[in-house]
Formats: C-alpha cells, sequence, structure tokens
C-alpha cells in the first residue's frame, strides 16, 4: 500500500450501522465539531461526513437519525451545497441547522431569501410547547441566531414551530415525516436551551438508546483490534502523550504483547520525562506492552548542532524521529500493522470527515513513516474526541496525571529555545520548567490555565550575583488560558507566585541571570518560544 492508500483505507470506514448512531452532514459550518460533541453528551455515537457523500452510502450506513449543519452559502445560489431530495424520504428523522434548515425548505418546495432583518446574537425565540423538539423547553427562550437568509415560505406540509419578533419560521416542522428544521445553533451554549432541543431530538424522535458508553467503545475497539491484528505484530510509536499512550494500552489490552511500543528519547522532554514514560509503560509498568527505549539524545543534539532557524529545527526533529522509528522497525521485522493515536478533530479538521478546511496541519494525520512495510493502519482514538480519549485513558487505568496532561508538543524543548539546541540549554529549560510547574501547582494555578512552561531566550545579560559579574542567560515564563489553542490570553499569575518561581530559578539553575514574564496573548505572539 502507498502512502494515499493506506489514508483511504481507513477513511472510508463507518460505524453508524452497528453502533446506531446519529449522521452530521458538514455543509461546512464552523460548529459541526460541537453538534456531535452534543450529540455524543447523550452518549449517543455520531459521525461528521461531508454533504457531498453518496445517498446509497448514506442509506448503507443505517443512521438512526440525520443532522444538517451550518454553513457559509446562501442555498439559492447556483453551485451552492445541496442535497437529493430522497434525503428527506428515507424514513429517518433529520434536523436541519440554520442552512441545514434553509436548505431543507429549499429542496422540498419552499423559499429561502434575503432576511428584511439580519440576526446576530442572543435572540430571545417563541416555541410552541406542542413541538417534540421542544419538550421541557420554556416557551420563551434565548437563542443564537446568526443569518443573513431567512425562510420565507415553508415547503408544504411544514407548520412553524418558534419565531422571533423579526423572523416568522425560526423553526418549522413536519413531524409526519419527522422532518425538523431550526434558523439558530441549539449546539451553541449561548442558546441556553440548546442542550435539551438536540437531546429531545436524538433521544425522543430519533429514539436512540443512549448506550454509547466508554467501556462499550472499549470492548469493541478490542475486539476490531484483535481481527485486524490476527496473528500478527502490530508496532506503536509512544511520546508518552494521552493519545498514543491510550492507544498503546488500548492495544494492549487487545493483542498484548504482540503490539511493540517505541518509545523515542529525543533529549528534548521535560525533567524527567523519559523515566516516567518508562516507569509507566516500561517492564515494571503494568500494562503489559512489550516497549522499547530508544535513547537518541545524541544523534538529535548533533544534528541541531549549530541550527537556529525555527522551521529548519522543527524539520531536523520530525525526520529524525521517522528514521529512528524505521531503523527500530527494521530491526523487529515484518510487522502486520501499524498504530497511530490520530483522534477525530485532527481528522475533521484535516479535511478527512467533513467540510471544514485545513486549519492546521497535523503531525498524525498522514505522518506515516515511508520505509516502514505494513498491510493495516490502525487508528484506535480515530473517532473520539479529546475528552472522550481521556474518559477512555482512565476506564484502561492509565494515571490521572498522564490523562489531564497539559499538551506538550511533538518537537518537545525544541521549539521552547530560541536560537541553538545544545544540552546544556536543554538542561536549563528543563530545570526552570520544572520549578515553574511546581510553582504553579503549589500555588493551585496549574488548574486555573491550560499550558505553562518555561523556555529559553536566545539572550544573555550582565546582572550580578555576589560580588561577581554575570554575563547568564534569562528564561522566560509562560502560562496562558485558551479554549483552541489557536488564539490565547497571557495568564494574570499572581505576582507572589511568579516572584517564587523567580528567585528559585536564578539560585537553583545555572547560567540564568533573569527570569521574564511573557504577558502577550496570541495573536500576535504564539504559545510557544521558537
Ligand atoms: P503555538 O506555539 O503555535 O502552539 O501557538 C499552539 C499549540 O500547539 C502546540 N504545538 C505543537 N504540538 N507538535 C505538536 O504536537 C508541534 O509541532 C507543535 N507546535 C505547537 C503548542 O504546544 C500549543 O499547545
Amino acid at each position: 500500500m502507498n502512502k494515499d492508500e493506506k489514508k483511504r483505507a481507513v477513511k472510508q470506514e463507518s460505524h453508524l450501522k452497528e453502533r446506531r448512531g446519529i449522521l452530521v452532514l458538514d455543509f461546512g459550518g464552523q460548529y459541526n465539531q460541537l453538534i456531535a460533541r452534543r450529540v455524543r453528551e447523550n452518549h449517543v455515537y455520531c459521525e461528521i461526513h461531508s454533504y457531498k457523500t453518496d445517498m446509497a452510502d448514506i442509506r448503507g450506513m443505517e443512521p438512526i437519525g440525520i443532522i444538517l449543519t451550518g454553513g457559509p452559502n446562501s442555498c439559492y445560489e447556483e453551485g451552492a451545497p445541496c442535497v437529493s431530495p430522497e434525503l428527506f424520504s428515507l424514513g429517518v428523522p433529520v434536523l436541519g441547522i440554520c442552512y441545514g434548515a434553509q436548505l431543507m425548505m429549499h429542496v422540498l418546495g419552499g423559499k429561502v431569501g434575503r432576511a428584511p432583518v439580519r440576526e446576530y446574537g442572543r435572540i430571545e425565540v417563541s416555541v410552541s410547547a406542542a413541538s417534540p423538539l421542544f419538550a421541557d423547553v420554556h416557551e420563551k427562550t434565548i437563542c443564537w441566531m446568526s443569518h443573513n437568509d431567512y425562510i420565507e415560505q415553508m415547503a408544504p406540509g411544514f407548520i412553524s414551530s418558534a419565531c422571533t419578533d423579526n423572523c416568522p419560521v425560526a423553526a418549522a416542522e413536519d413531524p409526519s415525516r419527522s422532518l425538523y428544521a431550526v434558523q439558530f445553533h441549539p449546539e451553541v451554549l449561548h442558546t441556553q436551551e440548546g442542550q435539551t432541543m438536540l437531546k429531545n431530538f436524538v433521544l425522543g424522535i430519533c429514539k436512540a438508546d443512549g448506550s454509547w458508553k466508554m467501556d462499550a467503545f472499549i470492548q469493541e475497539s478490542i475486539e476490531a483490534i484483535r481481527n485486524k491484528v490476527g496473528n500478527g505484530r502490530a508496532l506503536c510509536a509512544l511520546s508518552g502523550g494521552v493519545d498514543s499512550s491510550v492507544a498503546a494500552v488500548l492495544m494492549a489490552r487487545a493483542v498484548g504483547r504482540q503490539v511493540t511500543c517505541v518509545f523515542v528519547d529525543h533529549g528534548l522532554l521535560r525533567k524527567d520525562e523519559a523515566d516516567q514514560v518508562e516507569a509507566i509503560f516500561g517492564p515494571t509498568g503494568n500494562f503489559g506492552l512489550t516497549f522499547i527505549r530508544v535513547d537518541a539524545r545524541e544523534r538529535f543534539f548533533a544534528r541541531l548542532k549549530g541550527v537556529t532557524d525555527p522551521e529548519k529545527k522543527r524539520e531536523i526533529i520530525g525526520e529524525e524521529f521517522i528514521r529512528v522509528f524505521e531503523e527500530e522497525a527494521r530491526k523487529i521485522g515484518q510487522v502486520e500493522a501499524l498504530v497511530q493515536g490520530t483522534i477525530y478533530p485532527d481528522v475533521v479538521e484535516s479535511g478527512e470527515g467533513g467540510e471544514s478546511a485545513v486549519i492546521k496541519s497535523h503531525h498524525n494525520v498522514g505522518a506515516l513513516p515511508d520505509h516502514v512495510d505494513f498491510k493495516e493502519l490502525i487508528e484506535p482514538l480515530r473517532y473520539l474526541f479529546k475528552d472522550e480519549v481521556r474518559e477512555a485513558g482512565l476506564a484502561l487505568g492509565i494515571p490521572h496525571d498522564l490523562v489531564f496532561r497539559q499538551p506538550f508538543p511533538g518537537p518537545g524543548l525544541g521549539v521552547r529555545i530560541v536560537g541553538e539546541v545544545t544540552p546544556e540549554k536543554v538542561h536549563i529549560v528543563q530545570e526552570a520548567d520544572a520549578i515553574w510547574r511546581e510553582e504553579l501547582s503549589r500555588g493551585g494555578w496549574d488548574k486555573n490555565v491550560n499550558q505553562y512552561f518555561a523556555a529559553l531566550s536566545n539572550m544573555r545579560s550582565v546582572g550580578v550575583m555576589g560580588d561577581e559579574r554575570t554575563y547568564d542567560y534569562a528564561v522566560l515564563l509562560r502560562a496562558v488560558k485558551t479554549v483552541d489553542f489557536m488564539t490565547a490570553e497571557s495568564a494574570d499569575i499572581p505576582w507572589e507566585i511568579i516572584g517564587r518561581a523567580t528567585s528559585r530559578i536564578v539560585n537553583e539553575v545555572p547560567c540564568v541571570n533573569r527570569v521574564l514574564y511573557d504577558c502577550t496573548g496570541k495573536p500576535p505572539a504564539t504559545i510557544e518560544w521558537e
């Protein structure tokens, strides 16, 4: 199999049928993942697929309900994303949200046009208590609107079930065909009773049984992995991060020592981290994995010597990682399956799962080593969101600290050292970072911020220690609050904590005579320092 074939082979799979799930058809709206998350909060499985999915494939998936997402287009314009009218006569309940609602009307013979008044933001909506979609919802309820178009005329058979001051059809339904349309976004938290509405749809209208639970997922995955691996061998790159750890343990549960985990210690990990990973997953740990720790520190440092360009450093680290991994794989010999810790947002954001543009390039999706020969690519977490991965991790008995570990970049401290990376500089960052983390958690701040670490500037300056003049480095402390890591705010850590960390760092860490706190948000800065 070449790289593209390997990727395609996993791409076509759907578990909707056996998991009695909901199909989310994506029209490019910004909240598509949120819809899927909200459905799953009801313990109902769902998958996001492109609106372009063939009708035959949709029938084959046998979803118990379909949700059409929002999207940036006007459904009456030529070339706008569309679906076949057949979608609405499958006998499966459909909920259209925003663009999806307008499209439902448009396709079934209603009229959608430019709204005389554009609605944006929190708007009071009056709903009809008789609608099963609005069971237990207050008659007047605040919903999040964001639309330029509106439903001018409903399709035949529909009745209006909600309105606003400016929008006579804020929701419409034809209960005899189980078709529902809402102009607002029930999936965003600003819609105060949105979760009740989605629950009404999936549990009440689609009659989902709410049985999508982690232990069921684990059991199913174990069987699927056993089928794929058979008597063969599987190879897993373990970084010690949450995703690869959960994937590895799941593999071990399924096929025991048939899976070999390769942990590449590139020397750019946090203080004591490599030993911690080994203690958990190595021979003395209790997961029963075949664990290989590769001490590749020297070769990484050798390749990074003299390199100052941040992109070049990243490239070298990525390349060298694959090379070490391939060498280890060759030593092991024939492996049937390669395991990757890809998770659902990686899949969706890389454009494979739905219609979302590529938001960021992903380190997992597509990052397959070229020369490792294997028949199967196994991505056991491919359909899980991050919090579901964590839940699976806890259910599998992985220590709490590891499961709730803050994100750590693949290139490690390589993106926390400005300029050339040397073993001495890595030592400085590791020590300073350990102190900063310790002081933040002592003050209880580790739970209030989403990412925090120390980095090393490439700046040396004059200082004085005792009676001596020094010429040493400045360490940078960072702590940010963020939801999606695409934007972030610098956290207002109490001065007392910064002060305590500062004095410990200059006293305990060699070659440091200044400590700076980074007050910049993202943008204009990034979270990491490279
Ligand atoms: P920046 O620095 O771009 O980082 O604001 C945003 C988030 O992404 C993490 N990050 C990475 N994670 N491999 C990763 O796995 C990488 O190459 C990488 N670069 C940045 C960073 O830690 C932050 O959470």
